[in-house]
């Protein structure tokens, strides 16, 4: 708009159009138009020998013209020759309120200097031209700045011409001025717009935001590490390519732009780089030349140089962009193509790692030589790079296990666990191959974690080659040797540890080339072994065997399935199922039930463990009897006890029998020992200890739901917090248990008083029944005292044929004495009586009476009345046995020390003698001691009738 004012004035002055009066001396006589527009001076008359004339002799050019006097550059522009001068009016001053008398320097005048006596005719199109300004390159010596001019005539309106001087139009005709050989361009703009370097250009081109033309990721890398400095880059043509058309992510643009990516980036960028300045109309002189990469590369144009054609087939989309050393075509079609491997860089895992700034991991894998992990496209591999990643610790190993086998490893679509496969991978003794594995879980924020600990920071991988490239938060190393991956992982499996240490497992089971699974029983379940536990740990084979036992060589991840044979460590065969991949529970040897878990599954560098919280799992030939689980306590007097009954039998495993053991110190404390002689009252007491087959389980179910956790409960029994009618091998007498608040168990005699016993722990035999059998463990014996006397009961279990025996002897007694002491009475009446026969007679009396008063209610329950009538005068009784009837009783122990069937008969025929004897002898003797073998007569009978008894129960 603002051309248009002033353009109408000029065209309206006198004076004659330039071009028709210049120009005829440089014959172009040729160019039959040119004839037209060229004029001699002649008819004129006005001398026009230079430049300053022609600018003088118009009114037009004041201003040019003051400014060039002001600027003393009048010399130099009448020494001109051979050029084209561009002459810009006054109008083109003050359009840029330039003020009138200011002054510019040689070089600015230089660029409206062409290098080159330039006649329109020439023109077709656009054509690029030089001026004299010799600066335009800060690496070339006296480079000349381009200039573009274009010169058409519209052919769509009435054929008119334009004529442009880059920005400004070309007024008038040419003016030439033949002396000098100059043309002088009239034109109504300034120059004004200084063109920029190369370097200049693409780095202002990163902060500029104008226009589509979006070459960033080009310039960037032309600006990367100076290079567009250090290669000097200037006089210089440049296919620029837009950003999208490069198709380079993010990560390649960063390894390009990276030092360690230079060369790749100098390959890049060179084949966009072609030396000289290529532009403007070529339609008649295609240009080959060669890019920097030695490629050839044609240029030519169409619409008169208006666009650029590469290689007869790609169009720029901009062309001719002129800089002060260089000219841009620029380009949103790909010029090459960048898939071929000589002229563009092949982007490999490596790269992308540096792209990705993981040099040091790169450098890593250099360094233990598994370069070709990353250089390698045609891997199928995933990679898993830690953001964290460290340079120190990381061994060959370590390295391997952030590389898995195959490129589609991880599915963001399902939240399915799996164990991911490593490359990290070991022959292993058995020919076979053991590859580390790496735990893949879907947290519940649906994050990917490895290892619990790693979350993966792209979902969507990065794929380059045949590799992708996963950015995890925390390093995943690989899994630790057994004692710290256990320590580190778990609490609660405390025993497990300590023995697997004891035992040193941890070294051998972390050796080279062999791989196992480790269950690991949780401590609760070794606690629960309770009395076993400390027999086991007693005896350290046996432990060990058990621990053996829980060792499989090779390695089941929970997603076994299907039926295998594994050995354990200890070399037995074990037979291993799992139903199917979900299912949590394997089991062994059709017994044992264990849940494993992809949770609870603890990686550790030579296989798995699984932690366990069922039951462990007993080696199947492993026994351990009640008598071994005695041993292991304080269990010196009541063996002795056992024995001397001659009740050893229950401790026998294959009966099933179980035994509640008071320890040999409370024994004491309650003065219940072997050597108190007292068959009857051992016999109760020893009787009321065992528990016949199936008791045991009842006491354990007593336990009630409050611990649940205890795996020796049944869940038929849980809510069963007391039972009454526990059976022991006491005929008619149970035992009923009850649960304290704490959790302690309470024994009493049901068909007793209250007095109650605590159960202190329990052991449970190992063998192959079924019967539950084992060892309790009590605070104090269960006295037979505490036994319930007026029930009646309590002797309806004795065998009829011994009661009858029993009340036929106890008949014949009393009929026999009352038939003595009648006779003996009558005898004495009858014959006199002295003093002494007094004293004995009342003597024998008090003996009758008592006797009597005990068939009146069975008499062998009344001598276990009398000593059980009150707890302390029986014990003193009992010690008065001891002390006082020494010989009867030491030789009825050793008599009844070899408890066979045959000597049990003997030892009664012999304390029946020795009874007998004592009897003779003390009938030979004094009357007082007379009384006292009676007594000792009827306590030999009831010490040799306990012992048919027991055998009469037992068999
Ligand atoms: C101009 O060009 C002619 C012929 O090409 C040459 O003889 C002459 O010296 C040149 N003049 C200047 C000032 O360069
Ligand atoms: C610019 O480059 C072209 C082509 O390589 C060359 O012929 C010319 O001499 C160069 N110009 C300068 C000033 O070096
Ligand atoms: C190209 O050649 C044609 C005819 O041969 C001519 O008319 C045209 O002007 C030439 N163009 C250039 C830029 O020299
Ligand atoms: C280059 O390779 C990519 C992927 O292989 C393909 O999609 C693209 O079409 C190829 N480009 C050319 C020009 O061949």
């Amino acid at each position: 708009m603002a051309v248009l004012p002033w353009l109408l004035p000029l065209a309206l002055l006198p004076w004659p159009k330039t071009g028709q009066a210049f120009g005829f001396g440089r014959a172009l006589d040729s160019l039959d138009e040119a004839n037209t527009y060229i004029h001699t001076h002649e008819g004129d008359n006005v001398p026009t020998s230079s430049i300053i004339d022609v600018l003088s002799a118009n009114e037009s050019y004041s201003h040019l013209l003051l400014t060039l006097q002001k600027s003393d550059l009048v010399d130099y522009v009448n020494e001109l020759a051979n050029v084209t001068f561009l002459a810009p009016v006054n109008a083109a001053f003050e359009r840029h309120e330039i003020p009138i008398g200011s002054t510019m320097s040689k070089d600015e005048l230089n660029r409206f200097i062409i290098d080159d006596v330039i006649f329109r005719e020439e023109i077709v199109g656009i054509k690029i031209v030089s001026t004299l300004n010799h600066h335009g390159s800060p690496y070339v010596e006296l480079f000349q700045v381009p200039l573009l001019l274009d010169h058409r005539f519209d052919e769509d309106g009435e054929n008119e011409e334009v004529y442009l001087v880059e920005n400004a139009n070309v007024l008038f005709d040419d003016q030439y001025l033949p002396t000098i050989d100059t043309v002088v361009l009239t034109i109504d703009d300034l120059l004004t717009d200084p063109k920029e370097t190369v370097c200049r250009y693409f780095l202002n081109s990163l902060n500029r935001n104008t226009g589509d033309e979006r070459f960033k990721v080009f310039s960037s890398l032309l600006l990367s590490e100076s290079t567009c400095k250090s290669l000097r880059m200037s006089n210089m043509t440049f296919l620029t390519p837009s950003d999208l058309s490069l198709h380079l992510n993010h990560i390649e643009r960063k390894y390009l732009s990276h030092i360690r990516g230079m060369d790749d980036k100098n390959l890049f960028i060179s084949n966009f780089l072609v030396d000289g300045i290529i532009g403007g109309n070529l339609e008649n002189d295609t240009i080959t030349t060669s890019n920097w990469n030695n490629e050839k590369l044609t240029f030519s144009s169409s619409y008169l140089g208006d666009e650029i054609i590469i290689n007869d087939e790609v169009r720029a989309t901009a062309s001719n962009f002129l800089l002060s050393d260089g000219i841009i075509h620029y380009f949103e079609n790909e010029i090459f193509d960048y898939n071929d491997t000589k002229s563009f860089p092949v982007f490999t895992a490596r790269k992308y790692l540096i792209g990705l700034e993981y040099e040091d991991f790169v450098d890593e894998i250099d360094f233990r030589k598994l370069s070709e992990l990353i250089d390698d496209n045609t891997l199928n591999q995933t990679v898993l790079v830690s953001r964290d990643y460290g340079m120190m610790g990381s061994l060959k190993n370590g390295m391997l296990y952030h590389f898995l086998e195959g490129n589609n490893e991880i599915n963001l679509d399902t939240d399915e666990n799996v164990l991911l496969t490593s490359k990290y991978c070991v022959d292993t003794d058995t020919n076979s191959k053991f590859c580390q594995r790496i735990k893949l879980e879907t947290s519940p924020e649906g994050k990917k974690v490895l290892n619990s600990n790693s979350k993966i920071v792209n979902i969507v991988p990065y794929r380059v080659g045949n590799s992708s490239i996963y950015i995890i938060d925390n390093d995943i190393s690989l899994p630790t040797k057994l004692q710290t991956a256990i320590a580190s992982e778990l609490t609660g499996y405390g025993k497990s540890t300590q023995f697997l240490k004891k035992f040193n497992y941890s070294k051998k089971l972390s050796k080279d080339n062999t791989f196992y699974t480790v269950f690991l029983p949780a401590t609760e379940l070794w606690n629960a072994l309770d009395l076993t536990l400390d027999y086991l740990i007693e005896n350290p084979l046996l432990l060990e065997k058990i621990l053996d036992n829980l060792i499989f060589k090779g390695v089941l991840y929970h997603d076994f399935q299907g039926e295998q044979e594994f050995e354990t460590y200890g070399n037995s065969k074990v037979e291993v199922s799992k139903d199917n991949l979900l299912d949590d529970k394997i089991v062994i040897n059709n017994s044992t039930n264990l849940t494993i878990s992809f949770e609870s599954q603890i990686l550790y560098s030579n296989g798995v463990v699984h932690p366990i919280a069922d039951e462990i799992p007993l080696p199947q030939d492993m026994r351990i009897s009640n008598q071994e689980l005695l041993s292991a306590q304080d269990s010196y007097e009541f063996e002795k006890i056992l024995d001397f009954l001659n009740l050893t039998f229950v401790l026998d495993s294959a009966k099933g029998y179980s035994v509640m053991l008071p320890s040999s110190k409370s024994l004491l404390q309650e003065n219940i020992t072997y050597l108190l002689g007292d068959i009857q009252f051992l016999e109760k007491f020893a009787k009321l200890h065992i528990l016949p087959p199936g008791s045991l389980d009842m006491i354990l179910d007593c336990y009630s739901a409050s611990s649940e956790t205890s795996p020796l409960l049944h869940t038929d029994y849980r809510n069963s917090t007391s039972l009454t009618d526990i059976p022991t091998l006491m005929n008619g007498t149970h035992l009923t248990c009850r649960e304290l608040a704490s959790g302690g168990m309470m024994l009493s005699i049901t068909e007793g008083s209250g007095n109650e016993v605590r159960i202190l722990r329990h052991g449970i035999t190992i063998d192959n029944s079924t019967i539950t059998s084992g060892l309790l463990l009590l605070d104090r014996p269960l006295n037979p005292t505490w036994m319930n006397h007026n029930d009646g009961k309590l002797y309806l279990h004795l065998p009829l044929f011994a009661i009858l025996v029993g009340i036929l002897i106890g008949v014949v007694c009393v009929l026999l004495t009352c038939g003595c002491c009648l006779m003996l009475t009558f005898g004495n009446s009858r014959k006199g009586i002295d003093g002494s026969d007094g004293e004995g007679f009342r003597d024998d009396e008090g003996r009758i009476e008592h006797v009597i008063s005990v068939t009146e209610t069975m008499p062998l329950l009344n001598d276990e009345e009398g000593s059980s009538m009150d707890k302390t005068k029986s014990a003193g009784g009992s010690k008065d046995g001891v002390n006082g009837g020494t010989d009867d009783n030491i030789s009825g122990y050793v008599i009844n020390k070899d408890t066979t069937q045959e000597q049990i008969g003997s030892s009664r025929a012999l304390g029946r003698s020795l009874g007998r004897d004592g009897f003779s002898k003390e009938n030979k003797g004094s009357k007082v001691g007379r009384r006292y073998s009676t007594f000792d007569a009827r306590y030999s009978m009831n010490a040799s009738a306990s012992p048919i008894d027991v055998n009469n129960n037992a068999s």
